[in-house]
């Protein structure tokens, strides 16, 4: 069977992600929700500026954590590899794989990706990284939820989610 390699992420309308190492936007419970449901038992990816950011999400699972540097006092979960190829080996008997971001651990994983759960936030923000353009010709839009703001999330939001158009 075909692994399930699925991203979680929250973009704002013009597709922000992250500025200066913080979310865009202020904080909205059904983001991190969202990650409990789908990501907090699974085996996770994610990049090194985002496992030192002050939103850092860790998975109970195994993380493993994109970088070319030493990190000290790694919890007894996380691994450190050099690659998404490493990571992509490392994983390679599991029937599911989630990428936590940062933007170019999403823009290299965009290829390999086959599901994608965004929250998009409805707002327009500031930021310094992004997330890729979904693309009508390779993706379809197979679930959508709207959600208007209230106690928690001071913005509209929308849960979507992706599955990739089979070649
Ligand atoms: N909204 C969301 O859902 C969400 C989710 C996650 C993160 N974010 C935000 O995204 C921002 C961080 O994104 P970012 O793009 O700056 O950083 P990132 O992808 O989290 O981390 C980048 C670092 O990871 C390593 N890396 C990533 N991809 C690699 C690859 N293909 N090959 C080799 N090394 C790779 C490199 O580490 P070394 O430099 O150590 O070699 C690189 O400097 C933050 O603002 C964060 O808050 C938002």
């Amino acid at each position: 069977m075909k692994q399930k390699i699925f991203a979680v992420v929250a973009t704002s309308e013009n597709r922000a992600i992250g500025h200066k190492g913080w979310l865009p936007w202020p904080e909205m419970k059904c983001d991190y929700e969202r990650l409990m449901t789908l990501a907090y038992h699974k085996p996770a990816v994610m990049g090194r500026l985002s496992y030192e950011s002050p939103n850092q999400f860790l998975s109970n699972n195994q993380n493993l954590i994109i970088t070319s540097h030493k990190i000290d006092d790694l919890p007894d979960n996380c691994t450190t590899v050099s690659s998404i190829e490493e990571a992509l080996k490392y994983y390679e008997n599991e029937p599911e794989i989630c990428i936590l971001g940062g933007q170019r651990v999403f823009e290299s994983f965009m290829p390999y990706l086959t599901h994608i759960y965004l929250t998009l936030i409805h707002t327009v923000a500031k930021a310094d990284a992004y997330f890729p353009e979904i693309s009508n010709k390779d993706w379809h839009l197979i679930n959508q939820e709207s959600f208007y703001a209230g106690e928690g999330n001071p913005l509209d939001y929308e849960f979507l989610e992706y599955q990739k158009v089979k070649e």
